[in-house]
């Protein structure tokens, strides 16, 4: 099993201590269900890796994993920043109380509302991706700040993770990010403005990446961007963020196929140490920015069995009460997930196949499973979605989207509630009884 789950004398799966049993009955499912403990001992592993590694750095949690106020907070109490990439997250961030002077804004295509709200409200760190969003910024930033705009820059290292097509970020050709080749004069025209202040570069190569290399080498190539960039003009960027990307076991025999966070973050920094040493480079005020690592394992989502049906010497599909609009990762990238049935954890098993409730035939949560004879009414746990679940669900067929449960010390705290059917029709204007617009 992955993350911190056991057994206990009925049967029962326990998360942190709470019978999912019990978590279905009160709390209602499908529901996202989160270990605390296991959040927080992940915050403090990257942080305590660094402070071994590396004199100066800021971690980053990266919001679009999984974002709410709840864990705004925790990170906010572990110095940690936030690193958001739309004005939702944004707001979300601000409105739980995480100072804006630790938040880092991303996005390829920043819309107008979002740059307003951004630059009245205040951040901590710009993330320029191109040069139309430039120019918007040299025309807005005086108008809606009295500070000085910190930025950095988005720069396309060139660089292979090795990951799905659809979450590689890095290679030359990319939506994000601006090439090498184009990024010295846009940096130059920033550099001569009173109202930005450039602090440094990014770069994000990918998600779920499996290797250290390919971090390593994008360290290598921003760092030679930022020496030569020195030779040319003279100028020395502080700072230096390489992204997050680092990848997590979703299945248990995918344990140990993924660097720990100490080994990752030490090579990172050797790298950095060393290649700034042979460059005769100042060290940086390093930042990472990882999701997924943070967040995923601590994970897991509570669904009930209702159809189960067979087609004989075909297979067995077991339905559950989501599917595609909760965790539409399957459907999107052929992720692949483990389960339990968490009423009867051990028992007889056969094959089958874990299907949601949308209609499409592609609504497949887990395509082939062995489970001990699921039927109506059982509580099927999916496991490792803590990342890219809550924050990519949808309504779908109009189904509401689950509540957030945090677990701790076998207590379950509510930290965002399920959608209701009002949520559903809150914003349809229903002539002459809706008067919301
Ligand atoms: C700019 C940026 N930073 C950080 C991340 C987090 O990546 P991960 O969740 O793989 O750590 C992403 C995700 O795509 C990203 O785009």
């Amino acid at each position: 099993m992955l993350g911190n789950k056991n057994i206990n004398d009925s049967n029962h799966l326990q998360i942190a201590g709470c019978d999912v049993v019990e978590l279905a009955q009160t709390m209602g499912t499908p529901l996202y269900v989160y270990d605390e403990d296991l959040i927080r001992d992940n915050i403090q592993e990257y942080k305590q890796s660094f402070q071994e590694n590396y004199p100066h750095f800021s971690l980053a949690y990266a919001g679009k994993a999984f974002l709410c106020s709840a864990l705004c907070s925790l990170l906010d109490k572990e110095g940690w920043w936030v690193d958001v990439v739309s004005g939702g997250e944004y707001y979300l961030a601000s409105a739980a109380g995480f100072p804006v002077e630790r938040i880092i804004f991303h996005g390829n295509n920043k819309t107008p509302e979002e740059r307003r709200l951004v630059l009245q409200g205040g951040v901590g760190r710009w993330v320029v991706d191109n040069e139309v969003e430039l120019n918007f910024l040299l025309e807005e930033a005086s108008s809606y700040t009295s500070y000085r705009v910190p930025l950095f820059f988005r720069l396309i290292p060139g660089v292979d993770p090795h990951t799905h097509q659809y979450i590689t970020t890095g290679k030359i050709d990319s939506k994000f990010g601006l090439p090498l080749g184009e990024a010295e004069n846009v940096i130059l025209k920033a550099l001569q403005s009173e109202d930005l202040e450039v602090k440094g570069l990014h770069c994000h190569i990918g998600s779920q990446i499996d290797q250290i290399d390919p971090f390593l080498k994008a360290a290598e190539i921003m760092l030679q961007f930022m020496a030569d960039f020195r030779k040319k003009y003279d100028f020395v960027f502080q700072e230096l963020d390489l992204g997050g990307g680092l990848g997590v076991p979703y299945l248990d025999e995918e344990k140990g196929r993924f660097p720990s966070f100490h080994f990752y973050v030490r090579a990172i920094c050797e790298k950095v140490k060393s290649v700034c040493d042979e460059l005769s480079y100042p060290l940086p005020h390093l930042y990472i920015e990882p999701g997924r690592s943070v967040v995923n394992t601590a994970g897991s989502t509570i669904y009930r069995v209702g159809s189960v049906k067979e087609i004989p010497g075909v297979k067995k599909y077991v339905a559950v009460d989501g599917g595609m609009a909760d965790n539409p990762r399957p459907i999107l990238y052929g992720a692949k997930y483990q389960a339990r049935i968490g009423n009867r954890v051990i028992g007889k098993k056969e094959r089958v196949s874990v299907v949601g409730k949308c209609c499409e035939s592609g609504d497949v949560l887990i395509e082939e499973i062995e489970l001990p004879s699921p039927s109506p009414g059982d509580i099927l746990v999916v496991e490792a979605t803590g990342a890219y679940n809550h924050s990519m669900a949808s309504n779908y067929n109009l189904i509401p989207r689950p509540g957030v449960v945090f677990l701790r010390g076998g207590k379950p705290e509510l930290v965002v509630r399920p959608e209701n059917w009002y949520d559903l029709v809150r914003r349809d204007i229903i002539p002459g009884k809706n008067k919301e617009v």
